[in-house]
């Protein structure tokens, strides 16, 4: 295992078997004394719900302490330089998680500090909430062959984790975005079992999984109402869905808008996994923790 966990990427297929495997225990056993006296430093430059609380909550159930640093708390890159941040954070806690804007503020972090450094979001990817999917996957079906799964909505950090994780698991994955809004991680091989393409009606067919998320991600807010006009019609909604398998399963990171990538009824509804994920990034970190920091 990589001592930093900086992109999905950074975990093998064979990470992945051993940190599913160890969260699937997490799951049972929650509570243990492994990290007793270490801390964990908690970065954030944008709000959070899921990822402060399962890291804070994970720290705790592993007998050690998170402490949350807020972004007026620390300034990072104002008050203080990227390098100082990791270099005092360094002589005191065991391991730092940080949710950036530019990736290459965790990537600058991780240059600097002498402890484990994980990605918890940013603008190019979100490994934490694709590890923990990706568990979820993994529990419901056993493994991931002949799976497929479409994206659909904005190519954002999700998505990229997603690409990358499709590409280390091996499952097929259909993108369909709006023209201009396809996922920065470039798909080389044109043989590869990633398509990228425009039409959420072609994504969807015969997928088991369908995933989306938020049209204006943390940092696009001026771009929202552009957005709303330019994603209609990329909605998940029951229409969309009948071109889908019937036992598909649907997929979001949260949080959720309903109404705009998603209908309520969908998000609600017997096929969503959805506060699956969510109550999986507590135990799938865990795992994490437990191998990068002990
Ligand atoms: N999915 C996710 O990362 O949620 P938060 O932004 O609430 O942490
Ligand atoms: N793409 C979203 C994910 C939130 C967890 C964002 O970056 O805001």
């Amino acid at each position: 295992m990589k001592r930093d966990i900086l992109s999905f990427a950074d975990m093998t297929a064979s990470d992945l078997n051993e940190l599913f495997e160890l969260s699937k225990k997490l799951k049972k056993h929650r509570i243990s004394s492994a990290l007793t006296g270490k801390v964990l430093a908690l970065i954030f430059e944008k709000p959070s719900l899921r990822t402060r609380f399962t890291l804070e909550t994970g720290m705790f159930e592993l007998g050690g302490h998170a402490i949350y640093l807020a972004p007026q708390d620390i300034g990072l890159g104002k008050r203080e330089s990227v390098p100082d941040v990791a270099r005092n954070l360094s002589r005191w806690a065991a391991g730092i998680m940080a949710r950036t804007f530019e990736h290459t503020t965790i990537t600058e972090l991780a240059q600097y500090a002498n402890i484990p450094v994980i990605n918890g979001l940013s603008d190019l990817e979100h490994p934490c909430q694709v590890l923990a999917d990706m568990f979820t996957i993994w529990e419901k079906r056993g493994d991931f062959s002949g799976l497929k799964l479409a994206w659909v909505g904005d190519g954002n950090n999700v998505c990229n984790s997603l690409i990358l994780a499709s590409k280390t698991l091996g499952f097929s994955m259909s993108i369909a975005t709006p023209k201009g809004y396809e996922p920065r991680l470039k798909i080389k091989n044109k043989k590869s079992k990633i398509k990228i393409m425009n039409d959420p009606k072609d994504a969807v067919k015969k997928a088991d999984i369908i995933y989306t998320d938020v049209w204006t991600s943390m940092g696009q807010e001026t771009e929202r109402e552009k957005r709303l006009e330019r994603f209609k019609g990329f909605q998940i909604n029951r229409e969309l869905l009948k071109n889908a398998k019937k036992d598909y399963l649907i997929m979001h990171c949260l949080p959720a808008h309903r109404g705009e990538e998603i209908t309520g009824d969908v998000i609600d509804g017997p096929h969503s996994i959805v506060f699956d994920q969510s109550e999986n990034r507590l135990h799938a970190q865990k795992s994490l923790l437990l191998k990068l920091l002990i």
